[in-house]
């Protein structure tokens, strides 16, 4: 495992973290609890000890998960618990809301769900945009002085709405999605985030399992599970991510011997990411975790990447469908 400084944290932080939003079961099809907790107790064994969780998913369900699977794992200092604010969810119906009565109430709430005192990076879900930033900012300054929490981060956030978050609070770090589909952050909050020492979290390193290569044309999803959905997920445009997948699958087996689930997250990690959210839901799905390591990609692999994603996928379309709607 590869671990670095996430300031002002003092331990250092796992280079891959644990997402866990299917592990809450909604909008992926439902959870199953015993195999969660043996998921997240095999990614504590292996060396993950950043555990990324909301509060929105499965509406309490994976931060209850994640509680009792740090109580019976025990070490709760060695444990990094990210969790996030700002989606409310009264009768499962979300809203952004980032407004200081709402910060107040929902860390007490997660608190309890995850069973311990203090949260170590408290993340604004998704910028809202009817409370000014100073008011949340400041909320989130007010939790961390009293040490309720140990980092301020943020998510969805554009460059414009960090900066004006910063005017009034510290920021620490931002949660955005990443991988080799879906890399609008690349140039602009990953540059900004690299300059300004903010570390960042980048979610779905595998595109909701579309890069682990075991996604078919005919592949069905169960329930609520949001890849019956997903644009990318749907023809023509499946066809044209699926042909991207058999040729980077070919090529990083050509010339690194390699999966391509290690070369997804390698991709994130090589591009300067700190930590990529590897969303597993069962125990299994974290073996081979050992070929990510000990290799890189150079300037001459990310441009052969690029020339096999230009000529694969014609008509791209990013994760923009999961974003909440803005208003209340
Ligand atoms: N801040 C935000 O707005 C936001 C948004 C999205 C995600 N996130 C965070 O990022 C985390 C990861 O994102 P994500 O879950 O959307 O995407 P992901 O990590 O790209 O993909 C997760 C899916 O990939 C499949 N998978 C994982 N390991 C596998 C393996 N070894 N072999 C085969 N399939 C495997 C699983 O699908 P099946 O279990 O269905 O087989 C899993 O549900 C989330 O859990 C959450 O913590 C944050």
């Amino acid at each position: 495992m590869e671990y670095l400084n996430f300031p002002p944290l003092t331990q250092k932080v796992s280079r891959i973290a644990l997402g866990t939003w299917a592990i809450g079961g909604w909008m992926w099809g439902g959870t199953k609890e015993k195999e969660a907790i043996e998921t997240i107790h095999k990614a504590l064994d292996l060396g993950i000890n950043l555990l990324d969780t909301a509060p929105v998913y499965g509406f309490g369900v994976s931060e209850e998960i994640v509680g009792k699977a740090i109580k019976s794992y025990g070490k709760r200092d060695k444990i990094v618990i990210a969790t996030k604010q700002g989606l409310s969810f009264e009768n499962q119906k979300i809203q952004r809301d980032a407004r200081k009565e709402s910060i107040e109430r929902e860390i007490e709430e997660s608190l309890r769900r995850l069973q311990v005192d203090y949260i170590d990076i408290y993340q604004i879900h998704w910028p809202d945009p009817l409370t000014p930033a100073s008011e949340t900012a400041e909320a989130l300054q007010k939790l961390f002085k009293q040490g309720k929490i140990r980092a301020i981060g943020v998510s969805n956030y554009s460059i414009e709405q960090m900066e004006e978050f910063q005017k009034t609070a510290p920021l620490h770090s931002l949660q955005s999605p990443f991988n080799l589909f879906e890399r609008a952050i690349e140039k602009k909050e990953l540059d900004y985030c690299l300059k300004k020492g903010i570390a960042t979290l980048g979610y779905g390193p595998l595109c909701r399992g579309l890069l682990t290569g075991k996604i078919q044309k005919d592949t069905q999803f169960k329930g609520d599970d949001l890849r019956k959905v997903d644009p990318k997920f749907q023809e023509p445009r499946l066809s044209e991510y699926l042909n991207a997948v058999k040729k980077l699958e070919e090529w990083v087996k050509n010339k690194h011997h390699r999966s391509l689930l290690a070369l997804a997250i390698r991709w994130v990690l090589d591009k300067g990411v700190s930590t990529a959210l590897w969303g597993a839901r069962k125990p299994e799905q974290l073996s081979g975790m050992e070929t990510i390591w000990n290799w890189n990609l150079t300037s001459q692999d990310f441009s052969e990447i690029d020339t096999i994603l230009s000529e694969t996928i014609l008509d791209p379309v990013g994760p923009e469908f999961m974003a909440p709607p803005p208003h209340r």
